[in-house]
């Protein structure tokens, strides 16, 4: 009888977490002064956030009428979510600002004076810190997980056991896409992203590209679909880099580390487009020392896709790739095959099929405790070598379909990525489902370091 009268109690109280949400609260856009903090009920409420630096004294607000709320396009004209959301959802988008830079807040969101968020210190977040200074950045990578099963979960939860274990605290999250099984649509991200997700979302952004699955119902021309309300992604330059006009494409920037989302599903992907045209111009802006470019289609992959074959694929090695290259990128990340495969040190790997010939610049393992890091020139310098990492085994089946002779890691589990940037080095780890690290591989970029293509390079079996 008491355990189970326990058992009531208990469940009063995980009933008492987040029931009052369709989406629990979670973050977006934040940059060195301001952040977001998004979440979504079936009725109307009155939207206020509290926040301070203390989470037993937050002595701050964001008061109702400063939330944006959007609504079903029958009742919100303004600033409608997409009509396959219940007529019922409300989203509510509170800006924090004024804040100071690379500092924890912790914060509660509330309907009027009631409380919805449990006081508890995972409720939080980190601003960036100020544009240019040398912070170091840790951050995590998924792709091709949204199923809303075991695997997706194993890694999740392989994830937050890992950073646990070692007491560190993500500063961002990258998605590569496919996050929604198998349409993205606003009933899918409720069931298959945002409730696996939920502890981390509530304390780290998650920075999006849009994948082919969220691009059977979100269209990145227009920026309108489930993709586009679950997402407050930069057209302006929020966070650093160039405007780019539209949340499809955008950069951001994390202390001297630049990050580009592209998207390369359903825009044009070709030199002379407006993508391309915009990469270009950002990537001749950026001051930054560190660049990490992620999309969805991977230029390099023989795992449940085959980049020598898929137009899609093709387009993004054949007219992408060279303009990240003469910008100096220092790794890619993509999904959409569902594997992990990761390269060697290359550079204008261009040719379809793709081969070893002329582009392997060090075909070492990059491994500090085996054949010793990548080596790069400090900054960003065009063709100085790049690493290309298909991270597409989130969560879902995984598969190998042949080998692409770029790779120098090639596994066929679920898993992700958790990088970190420090001082000139890059150092990045696969973490399997089961908490076991797969792979590490780091970057250091030094002085002056002239590459040139090795003749008979190492080749994967
Ligand atoms: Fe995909």
């Amino acid at each position: 009888m008491r355990s189970f009268i326990f058992l009531f109690l208990a469940s009063l109280v995980a009933s008492a977490d987040n029931t009052s949400f369709v989406r629990a609260p979670y973050l977006q856009m934040a940059n060195h002064e301001s952040i977001r903090v998004v979440w979504r009920t079936s009725a109307d409420s009155t939207p206020r956030v509290r926040y301070g630096l203390r989470h037993d004294s937050l002595d701050s607000e964001v008061p109702a009428d400063s939330v944006l709320t959007r609504r079903h396009p029958s009742l919100d004209t303004v600033a409608p979510i997409f009509k396959d959301a219940p007529v019922s959802t409300h989203q509510f988008e509170a800006t924090i600002s004024g804040l100071k830079p690379a500092t924890t807040y912790y914060y509660a969101v509330y309907d009027g004076e009631t409380r919805l968020t449990p006081a508890d210190t995972s409720y939080r977040f980190k601003t960036h810190p100020a544009p240019g200074t040398d912070a170091p950045v840790y951050f995590w990578v998924v792709g091709d997980s949204g199923t809303g099963g075991k695997a997706q979960a194993a890694v999740h939860s392989a994830m937050v056991n890992h950073n646990a274990a070692l007491d560190k605290q993500l500063d961002l999250y990258i998605h590569v896409g496919d996050m929604a099984y198998s349409r993205g649509t606003n009933k899918e991200f409720n069931d298959r992203f945002f409730p696996m997700y939920e502890p981390t979302l509530r304390n780290t952004v998650c920075w999006p590209s849009m994948g082919n699955h969220e691009g059977a119902t979100s269209k990145g021309a227009s920026g309108v679909g489930p993709y586009y309300d679950a997402y407050i992604c930069p057209t302006n330059a929020e966070a650093g880099g160039l405007a780019s006009g539209k949340e499809a494409y955008y950069s951001f920037d994390f202390g001297r580390v630049h990050f580009i989302c592209l998207d390369s599903h359903d825009l044009d992907r070709r030199p002379s487009g407006e993508m391309a045209q915009w990469l270009k111009a950002d990537l001749e802006k950026t001051q930054a020392d560190f660049l990490v470019a992620f999309f969805h289609h991977p230029p390099y992959t023989k795992g449940t896709h085959d980049s020598d074959k898929e137009g899609q694929l093709i387009e993004m090695r054949e007219h992408i790739m060279p303009i990240l290259e003469s910008g100096g990128v220092d790794i890619v990340f993509t999904g959409h095959s569902h594997i992990y495969e990761r390269s060697m040190l290359i550079d204008g790997a261009y040719h379809t099929p793709t081969i070893a010939e002329g582009v392997i610049l060090d075909d070492g393992d990059g491994d500090p405790a085996g054949d010793g890091p990548y080596r790069k020139s400090a900054g960003l310098n065009p063709h100085n070598g790049v690493i290309q990492v298909v991270t597409g085994h989130g969560g879902t089946g995984v598969g190998r379909s042949g080998t692409i002779p770029l790779m120098k890691r090639i596994i066929v589990e679920n898993g992700s990525c958790l990088i970190s940037i420090t001082g000139d080095t890059l150092t990045a780890e696969m973490v399997n489902l089961k908490g076991d690290i797969r792979d590490t591989f780091a970057i250091t970029k030094k002085g002056v370091v002239k590459h040139t293509p090795i003749a008979n390079p190492w080749q994967p079996e």
